[in-house]
């Protein structure tokens, strides 16, 4: 049974330390049952100073890199270096700054001629990790779907509910069987093409913690979090549904 839990606080800063810890702990417990961790990583700026405060000795040394593997949960159709890229954010704020070997960083491709074939090299890629991994990592729905279970999906949302490259008005909601697919609107910002994991990978992880922040984002939240609401399901992020723990962090001000 799904427990949701929401924690305020005053600016970016403060909310960055409860997202930081949370990723610590998680990948301690997972590390400590199964003798590794998988954490998905959100892109946009608001974790950026969560993955900075990662970096720190303080809480980097928390953490078994060797055992701990990184992925995204979505990528805009950019180079690896562009400074708009999910990928560079978290490299140059944390990767760039502890010592994780390569092959845990599990970077979303982007370097082919279209997000299809960026989008199908990802999930082969996942599925060949966990193909490798014990059978209680992947769920299984049905005689040929299976997807993966994530210990912890960090997850940002936009100003129109948004979350991963989810957007409203597209068809999310009907893709019943992929773990990747890629997004040619450009609803998001910067207006670019993009690589996405599905919301049946996201509702199977078993904990998902959004980091937001700011009064307009406030405000959705309020609706997706009001079960009497009927506008909330045109927010992707209101049909983010995890296995076990979701959790909301907070932030008055941007
Ligand atoms: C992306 C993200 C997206 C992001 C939200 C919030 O690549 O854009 O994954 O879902 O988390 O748009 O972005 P900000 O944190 O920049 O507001």
């Amino acid at each position: 049974m799904m427990k949701t839990s929401v924690q305020q606080f005053k600016n970016v800063e403060q909310a960055s330390l409860a997202v930081v810890d949370q990723i610590v702990k998680s990948a301690k417990s997972a590390v400590l049952e199964k003798g590794f961790c998988t954490i998905v990583l959100a892109g946009g700026r608001t974790p950026q100073q969560t993955y900075e405060l990662l970096s720190k000795p303080s809480w980097a040394d928390q953490m078994d890199w060797q055992q701990s593997h990184f992925f995204w949960g979505d990528e805009r159709w950019l180079a690896s270096k562009h400074p708009d890229s999910n990928f560079s954010m978290a490299h140059n704020a944390l990767f760039s700054k502890v010592h994780i070997p390569s092959r845990n960083i599990h970077q979303i491709p982007t370097g082919h001629q279209a997000p299809e074939i960026g989008a199908k090299m990802y999930e082969k890629h996942l599925r060949d990790f966990f193909h490798t991994k014990p059978l209680t990592e992947t769920i299984r729905i049905s005689e040929n779907t299976t997807f993966p279970s994530f210990d912890l999906v960090l997850l940002g949302m936009g100003a129109d509910g948004h979350t991963a490259s989810l957007f409203p008005g597209s068809n999310f909601l009907e893709e019943k069987k992929k773990w990747v697919t890629a997004v040619k609107e450009d609803a998001g910002s910067p207006p670019v093409p993009r690589i996405t994991l599905t919301l049946p990978v996201l509702n199977q992880a078993k904990n998902i913690l959004f980091l937001i922040s700011g009064k307009k984002k406030i405000k959705i939240l309020e609706t997706i979090l009001d079960e009497a609401s009927g506008t909330a399901k045109e927010y992707p992020a209101a049909h983010v549904k995890p296995r076990e723990n979701l959790i909301w962090i907070v932030a008055e001000e941007n």
